[in-house]
Order: structure tokens, then sequence, then C-alpha cells
């Protein structure tokens, strides 16, 4: 495997037992009897998924010298706001694969995506109950709404040429990179750090979730389809205005750009227009200026921990930034 991914492997294994007792909460907060439910929910958190999010919850918390329990509570809940919302995301999209598996919506339709999407919102807002924290509640409320805001705002970009980069950062900033700082920030909360500190994780979160968001919109175009688990080209096909896209139309002659108004703007797209679309990325070096981009936010990132003690679980946290922006899946 890629050697960052091994980064990623280093702070699962460090965080062994509790990425575990992790993974049995949120096995045991899937149960309903109503048997679609776990159903639909095991075969989403059946077929994987990098378990980043609550990795950066565990670490941030064992970091800030967290001895307890709760933090595994949240961890398993910041995971099933995710969970909920790449089960809303694939119905929007209209995406048929997730996790290298035909997606929840394409096997059970779109209607039963929807309700265990909010089945899994509402099991994660009991999570935050139990814990007890309002401060903690405030946070993961607030990302939840967040996200919902990115997700509305990036409808309104789809088909708009006219998105330019500060719209685009909105979107992102929204649909993930919110949920990466509340997971962090949460941490340092169960932890009982100062508010500096927790605006330290917050901020560290955030541009690694600027990150790993600009690389997902770069492997939509570039990456191999098997090792992502998810449909290249997507993006293309939604006349979603992401990073590459929007370098490469800016760059554009009047024939390119013309290309761009027909494939993105009227959505009328031919066999061969993906190909196409990718040859001009590529003229325009647009994934190498995405990735360049997002190693600029995982700089951001590791210099927000400058504030944390320095530990190996830091350095893993920093690697967890270069790994964003260097995975393929
Ligand atoms: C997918 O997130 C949604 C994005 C923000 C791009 P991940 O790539 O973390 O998804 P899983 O959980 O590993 O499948
Ligand atoms: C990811 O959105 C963010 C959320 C799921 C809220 P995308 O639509 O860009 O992510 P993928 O490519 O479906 O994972
Ligand atoms: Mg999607
Ligand atoms: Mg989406």
């Amino acid at each position: 495997m890629h050697s960052h991914d091994d980064s990623l492997n280093r702070l699962a294994s460090v965080l062994r037992d509790d990425l575990d007792e992790t993974n049995r909460t949120i096995v045991a907060r899937m149960a309903s009897d109503v048997q679609l439910i776990p159903q639909l929910a095991a075969h989403l958190v059946a077929a994987g998924g990098k378990r980043l999010r609550p990795l950066l919850t565990l670490a941030a918390a064992r970091l800030c010298g967290y001895r307890g329990e709760r933090h595994i509570r949240l961890a398993a809940c910041v995971e099933f706001i995710h969970t909920a919302t790449l089960l809303h995301d694939d119905v929007v999209d209209d995406s048929e694969l997730r996790r290298g598996l035909a997606s929840a919506n394409a096997v059970f339709g779109n209607k039963a995506s929807v309700l265990v999407g909010d089945f899994l919102f509402a099991r994660a807002f009991e999570l935050m109950v139990e814990d007890g924290s309002l401060e903690v509640l405030r946070i993961l409320c607030n990302a939840s709404a967040t996200i919902a805001e990115g997700e509305v705002l990036q409808l309104s970009t789809q088909n708009d040429l006219g998105t330019d980069i500060p719209r685009y950062f909105k979107v992102i900033e929204g649909k993930t990179a919110a949920l990466f700082a509340a997971a962090c920030e949460v941490g340092g909360v169960v932890a009982g750090c100062d508010r500096d500190i927790c605006a330290a994780l917050s901020a560290y979160g955030a541009a690694l979730g600027m990150a790993f968001q600009l690389v997902d919109d770069a492997l939509d175009y570039a990456a191999d389809q098997n090792e992502l688990g998810k449909t290249v080209g997507d993006d293309f096909r939604e006349g979603k205005l992401t990073y590459p896209v929007l370098v490469a139309h800016a760059g554009g002659d009047d024939a390119e750009r013309a290309f761009w108004r027909r494939t993105i703007e009227t959505g009328e797209q031919t066999e061969t227009d993906l190909a196409t679309a990718l040859d001009l990325i590529a003229r325009h070096d647009a994934i190498g200026q995405t990735l360049r981009e997002a190693g600029a936010f995982a700089h951001k990132a590791k210099a927000a921990l400058a504030a944390l003690p320095d530990d190996p679980l830091r350095a893993l946290m920093m690697e967890a930034a270069d790994y964003a922006v260097s995975r393929h899946r």
C-alpha cells in the first residue's frame, strides 16, 4: 500500500483499543426491531470506511491527556453523523458506488436511504445527550447544521460556471471541514482543555477537512475507480463546480469554455466528454493545482498543532494531514 496510508494505519494501531470499542458502540447503536434499519446500516458499515473522523476524536482526546471513556461514545457519534450524511449524499448525488460496494440507495432505494440516514442522525443526537456536556452538544449540533448548509449551498453552484473559488471554499467548509473540526474539538472538550487548545484542535480539523475534500475532488477525476471505491467522473456527470474544473475553465480558451458551458452548464454530455474533460484538466495542470492547494491546507493544519503537546500522537496527527493530500481512496 502507500506510505501515507500507513500513517493512518499507525494512528489506528496506536488507538486500537479505543477504535475497537468505538466500532462496538457503532454496531450496538445501529440495532432496531425494524429489520431494514440494521440491514441497510450494516451494508454500509460492513463495507468499511476509513474511520478517519472518529480516529481524530480519539487522538485529540488522548493527546490532551484524557483517561476516561467519554471520547468513545463521541467518536461513534461523529461516525454516525458522517454515515448519515453519506446516505443522504449518495441520494442527492445519485451515486451508485460507495466503499467499493453498490451504494445503499442503489441496493435499498432512495426512500430507505433517506429514512435510515435520519435514524442514524437521531442516534447520534442521543449519544451526545448521553455524554451530558452542553458544549459538546453545541459543537456537534452546529456542525450537523453546517454540513446541511454546505450540501444545500452546493446545489446552487451545480451547473453554474459563475461559481468562484471563495464560493467553492464555502461549500467544502460546510459539507466536509465542519465535521472534521468538530470531531477534533470535542476531543479537547472532553479532556477539559482550555479554549485556546480547543480552538487549535478545531483549526487543525477544519484545515485538514479542506485538504481532504480538495483531494476528494481531484480523485473524482484522477483516481483508479477500484482503489477509490466510488465512481470516477460522478462530479462531471452531475455538473459539479469543483476545484479542478474551476482551474481548467478559468485557464481555458474560447473553445474550451464552450465545452464546459455545454457539458457542465447545459448538462448535455456524450460518452466521450469525460475523456475530453480529463484532457483539458491535464492541459491546465488542474489536478496538480488542486493537490498543491490541498498541500497548503495540510500545512496550515500541522501549524495549528504547534499549540498542542509534543507527543507521538501529535506527530501522527501531523502525518494524517500529509495522508489527506497523498491518499488514493
Ligand atoms: C467521504 O468521506 C465523504 C467526503 C467528505 C469526501 P471518507 O472518504 O472519509 O469516507 P469513508 O468513511 O472512508 O468511506
Ligand atoms: C462529501 O460530498 C460531503 C458529504 C458527504 C456531506 P461529496 O459528494 O463530494 O463526497 P463523495 O464523493 O460522494 O464521497
Ligand atoms: Mg457524493
Ligand atoms: Mg455530494
